[in-house]
């Protein structure tokens, strides 16, 4: 070895391989404004399409009169229920199991539902048109409280499930209820709670909110009539699940359909879903044998594609005098709005809200879950969480901080009593699910330690005392959360979307100089796919990550895959991409041995490429054994070096992760200021930290904005009050608090290199963390639990119901 020789420090660093700091490679495009996102697309000859919507939430449509609407320059069709019947298309099936007006059909179920489709040669004029389509409604009395849902006299919503007292999860007990899910055991539950020595019992709503991607909803349809082929470029968060969905619908071949997701800016879980704009937009695209563009503005978004939660959780713990949890009991009544159109797998009607018990040893539990029609948009879907896991995680670790109120005891204690221990992992919950590691205790103390949670709370009752005094209006909140994600869907005996097990997929295909292409079958949003997975295959085989190019999006190209939602990303795709390197890798040691004319048992990896065991200087590095893959391997073997990987991943994982927010709340204006974010997070093995961080961030400030005043809100007739960023609170970097993170490494132990998901768990458990601050500030006061979202308003008012404002 010469001075010029790498060190094995300098070989390993050159890889920019897992745990390395990479700069995000999409980065370089995005910021000089290269990015090639949908309505960047433009063809030749294309037309323009957009929906006329309904002004009621309830209404019969008696009439659709387009006259005038064709008679508009440029307006070439005018699409409705009626021309979509003639190919079958007015109703589309959803995720859930229900059916879906694609455009009114005799009715309308809620505020903004598409009524028509208007095509033109451009979007000016679509728009002209649909101010000339003249409908005529009678309004009927809208359903807006989901609590009032199954009452006798409630006006019946969906007339086509009339007398169908059975739906796709089971049994209906009323024309507007959708399922009744139940878990857990019962009599045992009911048990626990009988003997309980203290009990607590309190109805804690997660309201209705929406994941507002920067960039909305859209598509360009382009049927060729002479191949019979139609090309969709799409914000789709799932690519593949699309192709198919659209060849069921449409009755159209498969292989006829290519489905491409171009840059997308934000997906969040709104783009998962298939919307009456994609069925449209390639209906008239057929029709009229142009692409056609339909691109929603911010308003259509907000108010028409999916929002998320709306989840209404009664919630009870039976526990002994000193803090030991003994049973938990939740009911859930979750508005679904006008058709079901949950994104969940398809066995699971409430997503995996069964992960309710937590990060505690409840050693039983039972949950039952209705879900109800309501005059809302549909929707449901996971807003930056694995299905229905943000609203478990919120509802139990408000209980968890409403036991330790009326116990008397601080949060953070009461948790640390009641975590499932180490050594008790895997561990079966009471509800059914095994999680695969953990040690909450070692992150919650570290939590505890690095802010100074003793001080802070002595300070909090310095604070207190002053308040009493008069010496100060201001209440001070602390915080905590410890939650448990579930992230991975999934091992196909559990998850499934419409049948197709829910695994994913990765193709490497190296090139003779040493580089590379790796084909996945997620899809970023932004999550640095492209950086990331590159850095996996960099550290498994030994390439640089600079050297391997990932694309994902194209349905031609890349291997079917379930596409990227609900962290499955890095637990399925992330799982897929180091097992198809290591099938690179076993053939590349086998073209070693045959090179260097040694056993390939003589061999072992060395960084960057293979070494003869015991004789340092025989070494093959993996850029040179791409080469031979092209030129000279063994006798018999083929030549070439690619791989493909399909992972069923056998457990989903559980990152978990311990925050506090510290909080000063003003009684007198309600105004608040978040004093300090801390967030650990424990995601396993990390690739990238830097991404991690920035994944974070960005989570917490979604959290951060649900929780203090994200809402999608109807008012008492049913039309949304929130429908724009001028009432639906958009943090920006103004509002936005200052985060500190942190983190500890518990691997996974089935995942390929120990990584779980990371993307969602900020946004999980940042919002119970916010939610306990102001409820912990507001006890002091008397309060239990106050309603999320905690804006300005609300703050002020309950400072007033509590007596503390004149
Ligand atoms: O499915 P999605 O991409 O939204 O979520 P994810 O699997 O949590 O990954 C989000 C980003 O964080 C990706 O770029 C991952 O590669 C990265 N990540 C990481 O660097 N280390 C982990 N243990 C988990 C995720």
């Amino acid at each position: 070895m010469n001075d010029l020789t790498p060190t094995r420090e300098q070989r390993t660093a050159a890889l920019e391989g897992m745990g390395c700091k990479r700069k995000r490679v999409e980065d370089i495009r995005f910021t000089q404004g290269r990015g090639n996102y949908v309505d960047d697309i433009k063809l030749p000859g294309m037309l323009h399409g957009d929906f006329v919507r309904s002004p009621h939430p309830h209404a019969r449509v008696k009439k659709i009169d387009d006259s005038a609407a064709l008679k508009v320059p440029g307006v070439l069709a005018v699409i409705t229920a009626e021309t979509l019947k003639t190919v079958n298309l007015a109703w589309m099936p959803t995720l859930a199991g229900d059916v879906q007006m694609v455009l009114a059909d005799g009715k309308v179920l809620f505020q903004n539902q598409e009524v028509a489709f208007v095509v033109a040669t451009d979007r000016y004029a679509a728009d002209d048109g649909i101010n000339k389509v003249v409908v005529e409604y009678e309004p009927l009395p809208p359903l807006v409280d989901p609590f009032k849902s199954m009452d006798k006299d409630a006006p019946v919503l969906r007339e086509d499930l009339v007398g169908k007292m059975s739906g796709a999860h089971g049994p209906r007990k009323h024309d507007n209820h959708i399922f009744e899910w139940t878990v857990g055991d019962k009599e045992l539950t009911d048990a626990a709670f009988n003997k309980a020595e203290v009990r607590i019992k309190e109805m804690i709503s997660y309201h209705r909110t929406h994941p507002s991607p920067l960039e909305t909803c859209q598509c360009v349809c382009s049927f060729d009539k002479i191949k019979g082929e139609l090309t969709i470029y799409g914000t789709f968060q799932a690519p593949h699940v699309i192709r198919t969905v659209v060849s069921l619908i449409a009755k159209l071949p498969e292989h006829k359909i290519h489905v491409i997701a171009p840059d997308i800016g934000g997906g969040f879980g709104n783009k998962v879903g298939a919307y009456p704009g994609y069925i449209c937009a390639a209906v008239a695209s057929i029709v009229t044998g142009k692409p056609v563009k339909w691109v929603e503005d911010r308003i259509e978004n907000l108010t028409a594609t999916s929002f998320a939660r709306d989840y209404h959780m009664t919630t009870e713990i039976a526990a002994t005098k000193d803090g030991k949890v003994t049973g938990l009991r939740v009911h859930v009544l979750a508005d679904h709005g006008a058709f079901d159109a949950c994104a969940d797998p398809s066995k699971w009607p409430a997503g995996f809200f069964n992960i309710v018990t937590g990060s505690y040893d409840f050693p039983t539990a039972h949950l039952a879950v209705d879900g109800v029609y309501t005059n809302k948009a549909p929707g449901g879907v996971a807003y930056r969480c694995s299905f229905r896991v943000t609203e478990a995680a919120y509802c139990i670790e408000r209980a968890m901080d409403i036991l330790a109120q009326k116990l008397k005891m601080d949060p953070a204690e009461l948790r640390l009593k009641n975590f499932i221990k180490p050594e008790q992992f895997p561990y079966h919950s009471a509800l059914g699910w095994e999680y695969d590691s953990g040690d909450y205790h070692t992150a919650m103390r570290k939590m505890m330690e690095t802010t100074g949670y003793a001080a802070l709370r002595k300070e909090q009752t310095e604070k207190r005392a002053a308040f009493k005094r008069g010496e100060t209006r201001e209440i001070m909140g602390l915080g905590v959360s410890f939650f448990t994600e579930i992230v991975g869907a999934g091992p196909s005996k559990n998850c499934d979307i419409l049948g197709i097990a829910m695994f994913d997929s990765c193709e490497i295909r190296m090139h003779p100089t040493g580089a590379g292409i790796a084909r996945v079958g997620s899809k970023s949003q932004g999550q640095g796919h492209e950086t990331t997975w590159a850095q996996i295959i960099a550290t498994e085989i030994g390439i640089p990550a600079d050297n391997i190019m990932v694309e994902e999006g194209n349905t031609d190209t890349a291997p079917y895959g379930l596409g990227t939602y609900g962290s499955r990303s890095t637990p399925v795709a992330g799982a897929a991409i180091a097992m198809a390197a290591r099938k690179i890798k076993a053939k590349a040691q086998m073209i070693a041995a045959y090179k260097l004319e040694v056993h390939e048992d003589d061999l072992e990896f060395d960084i960057d490429g293979f070494r003869v065991k015991g004789l340092p200087e025989k070494f093959m590095s993996m850029k040179d054994i791409c080469w031979a893959a092209y030129n000279s391997v063994p006798p018999g073997m083929e030549p070439g070096l690619e791989a493909v990987s399909y992972y069923d991943p056998p457990n989903m994982t559980y990152p978990f992760g311990a925050y506090l927010c510290v909080m000063d709340i003003d009684v007198d204006t309600g105004v608040y200021k978040v004093r300090r974010f801390y967030a650990l997070d424990d995601c396993g093995t990390r690739i990238n930290p830097m991404i991690i961080e920035g994944q974070v961030h960005g989570g917490l400030t979604e959290a951060f904005a649900i929780a203090m005043g994200q809402e999608i809100r109807y008012d008492e007739v049913g039309n949304v009050v929130t429908g724009s960023f001028m009432d639906f609170f958009m943090p920006t970097a103004v509002e936005t608090p200052h985060w500190e993170t942190d983190f500890t490494v518990t691997p996974s132990p089935h995942h390929p290199i120990g990584a779980k998901g990371v993307g969602e768990s900020p946004n999980v458990g940042g919002v119970p963390a916010f939610s306990n601050a102001v409820n912990d500030a507001f006890s002091f006061l008397g309060a239990t639990h106050i309603q999320m979202p905690h804006d300005f308003w609300r703050n002020w008012k309950a400072a007033k119901d509590l007596g503390a404002v004149a």
